[in-house]
């Protein structure tokens, strides 16, 4: 076990480290001091956000940094990546993640997500690296019994393949810790992401039409479209829109970083809910953004989207507790920073 609560000693392995919570989450490491490894086959994101990392950290920071353009199903690659670097733990973002996407194409969201999974981690095995850090999913938790959602909470069934992708590796990963005690497991469960980095340098850019509300909301403030579409306002809440908890991506970020120290010297597998506690209406969301860009955002009402459930919130204690952690930034920070993102970079990082 070789990584240490000192960040400049440790050597991270960061996959899909180019992509909106990756991307922010290598910033958080190298300005801790870690060296970090990206490896992103850029097919859901743009080479540019390393310039913008380079520029958020500055110079000597970014000498810890290193880009490998590779898909993580790739083994070669990632034995060649492994052989380079005496690599202490990983965090493993890269993931087919359009839940509407994945209902089309199951083959490739099981495929890839599983597959690259499983490649990874017989990857760090054969290279004795066993501590890993997984991007999951408050979906895991389906339709909610009660609010707020513990990590004991149960797990109910997913209601899409991408929803089960994440399902299916948190118990991949259990299992490990199961065969050989030596694994060091952290399932993270994200609620909502949203933001971007204060400064406006990165956020993030969705390719084509955006499926989650916060990309959307955003490109109708820079005029890219023309109404929020809102998938419902019968349901059981306040206003009748879906209730969820965001959290700011810098935050989130944060999180991981958190959950690096916290794991350092352990072994097992525990999970901890990111998110801030509070639930946010659809219509909060337009309204608090239509305040961050100000003018009023217009939207219409829709049918309920299919496979939404009506609210879901974290209660973080755990997190709190255990990592240290808590999220600082409120839904008007979030806005501001998503709004200062997208009205300097209109069209996202190819703009
Ligand atoms: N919504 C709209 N209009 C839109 C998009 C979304 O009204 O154009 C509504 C949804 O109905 C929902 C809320 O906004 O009530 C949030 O929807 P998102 O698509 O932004 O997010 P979801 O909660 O559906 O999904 C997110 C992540 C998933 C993750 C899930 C975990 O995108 O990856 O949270 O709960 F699995």
């Amino acid at each position: 076990m070789r990584i240490t609560t000192q960040p400049s000693n440790t050597c991270v392995l960061v996959t899909g480290g180019c992509g909106f919570i990756g991307s922010h989450t290598v910033v958080v490491l190298l300005q801790q001091g870690v060296e970090v490894v990206i490896v992103d086959d850029l097919s859901n994101s743009s080479e540019k956000v390393l310039d913008r990392i380079d520029q958020i950290v500055g110079a000597d920071a970014a000498e810890k940094l290193t880009f490998y353009q590779a898909d993580v199903n790739d083994r070669e690659a990632l034995d060649a990546v492994f052989d380079a670097h005496t690599i202490d733990a990983v965090i493993h973002f890269a993931g087919f993640k359009a839940v509407g996407e994945s209902v089309q194409k199951p083959i490739e969201y099981y495929s890839n997500n599983i597959g690259n999974t499983l490649t990874l981690v017989d990857a760090m095995r054969a290279h004795g690296c066993k501590s890993i850090i997984f991007s999951s999913s408050a979906t895991v938790y389906g339709d909610p019994d009660e609010l707020p959602l513990t990590e004991a909470s149960p797990k109910k069934p997913a209601t899409n393949p991408y929803g089960w992708t994440k399902w299916m590796i948190e118990e991949i990963l259990g299992s490990l810790v199961v065969a050989d005690p030596e694994w060091n497991v952290v399932l993270l469960r994200y609620f909502n992401p949203i933001g971007a980095h204060p400064s406006g340098l990165m956020g993030e850019d969705p390719k084509g039409i955006p499926n989650n509300l916060l990309p959307y909301v955003a490109q109708v403030a820079v005029g890219r479209r023309d109404a929020v579409h809102v998938f419902g306002n019968d349901y059981d809440t306040p206003d009748g829109t879906g209730v969820r908890d965001y959290i700011h991506v810098m935050d989130l970020a944060e999180g991981h970083a958190a959950a690096l120290t916290w794991m350092a010297g352990r072994t097992g597998c525990e999970v901890f809910n990111l998110g801030t506690g509070q639930g946010t209406s659809v219509l909060e969301i337009v309204k608090a953004f239509s305040a961050a860009c100000g003018r009023d955002l217009p939207y219409v009402i829709e049918p309920r989207r299919a496979g939404d459930v009506t609210a879901n919130y974290a209660d973080c204690t755990k997190a709190r507790e255990q990592l240290g952690w808590e999220a600082r930034y409120n839904i008007a920070d979030m806005c501001r920073d998503s709004w200062n993102w997208q009205s300097t970079n209109p069209n996202g990082y190819e703009g």
